[in-house]
């Protein structure tokens, strides 16, 4: 994080001040990306602040940590306990970000991680607004091919995928796009650097499989569920490259990102080149949904306060 967040950090079940908060540069993580890790809001709202679908990313967590033998000392309670007092004892009021990390610590150059390595969990919190410009975004479709579950599998949340996210981001920003699109290893479309895809056409929603190498995105499912509650139909299917040259409208949805409209990709604009009714109706939801708006849905939500 450029910025320090809030002064106090989780770590290992202790609030440890920002500055204390240190690891060693033997860490295994810092070497090999063996790290496995979540990224929350909270939603500031009447005073108080929501965190949006607690339980569910200290649930991915586990299951990413799962993946990689990577031992977990803390129950999704706990860890949802703790990100609560977190925010509490940092005098959080306002939208913040929340980062829960698992990482193996003091294991040598020793690639065996088991059960038994050292690991260490930290969480940590920091304001956080808009993470893209509202409105609408432009994207490439990237010249980096996602990875995929014959590598290193993208349903783990694992610190070391980011970086072929990261390769994806740079190529799109310096050709002056806003996001990159990667097309998975048979050349389908699989997901943006950070968000999952929605492609739009004659009102009906589709999106990629967790096969085609997208990640189990909690704002997806989340989108899926509103949208579906909305009388849209929400189909899960192969979309190839073209097709994003052929919708009507694309959206991607992620927690950093939220819900956002894509409007051009590789320079054709998608529909009207503006935000279609579809996403808009989404979006608009979905904004309430996380801001506590939506009584049925309240149980997605943890006040703080
Ligand atoms: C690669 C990738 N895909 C999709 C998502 C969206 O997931 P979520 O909605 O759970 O934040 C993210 C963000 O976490 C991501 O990094």
């Amino acid at each position: 994080m450029k910025e320090k967040g809030g002064e106090y950090i989780w770590f290992d079940g202790k609030f440890v001040k920002w500055e204390d908060a240190k690891v060693p540069v033997y860490t295994h993580a810092m070497h090999y990306g063996t790290a496995v890790f979540e990224g929350i809001r909270g939603y500031g709202a009447g005073g108080n602040i929501f965190v949006f679908r607690l339980k569910e990313h200290m649930e991915r967590l586990h299951r990413s940590a799962g993946v990689y033998s990577f031992s977990l000392k803390h129950t999704v309670k706990e860890l949802a306990d703790a990100t609560v007092e977190l925010l509490q004892k940092n005098k959080m009021k306002e939208s913040v970000y929340i980062r829960p990390l698992t990482f193996v610590g003091m294991h040598g150059i020793d690639l065996n991680v088991t059960t038994n390595s050292p690991t260490h969990t930290i969480i940590i919190a920091f304001p956080f607004a808009k993470y893209f410009k509202e409105g609408g975004i432009s994207a490439c479709v990237s010249s980096w091919r996602r990875i995929n579950d014959q590598t290193t599998p993208p349903l783990a949340k694992a610190a070391g995928n980011y970086l072929n996210s990261i390769l994806a981001t740079q190529e799109s920003r310096r050709n002056g796009y806003d996001e990159s699109i990667m097309l998975d290893i048979a050349g389908n479309v699989s997901e943006a650097s950070g968000e999952n895809l929605f492609l739009v056409r004659n009102k009906k929603i589709y999106t990629p499989f967790f096969a085609d190498s997208a990640l189990e995105g909690i704002t997806r499912d989340t989108a899926m569920t509103i949208a579906r509650s909305m009388g849209y139909t929400v189909t899960e299917r192969p979309i190839p490259r073209a097709e994003l040259y052929m919708a009507d409208e694309i959206f991607l949805t992620g927690t950093a990102a939220e819900i956002i409209p894509v409007t051009s990709v590789d320079g054709h604009a998608v529909g009207t080149g503006k935000e279609g009714p579809v996403s808009k109706s989404v979006r608009q939801a979905y904004e309430k949904v996380v801001t506590g708006g939506v009584k049925e849905h309240m149980d997605w939500l943890t006040p703080v306060w």
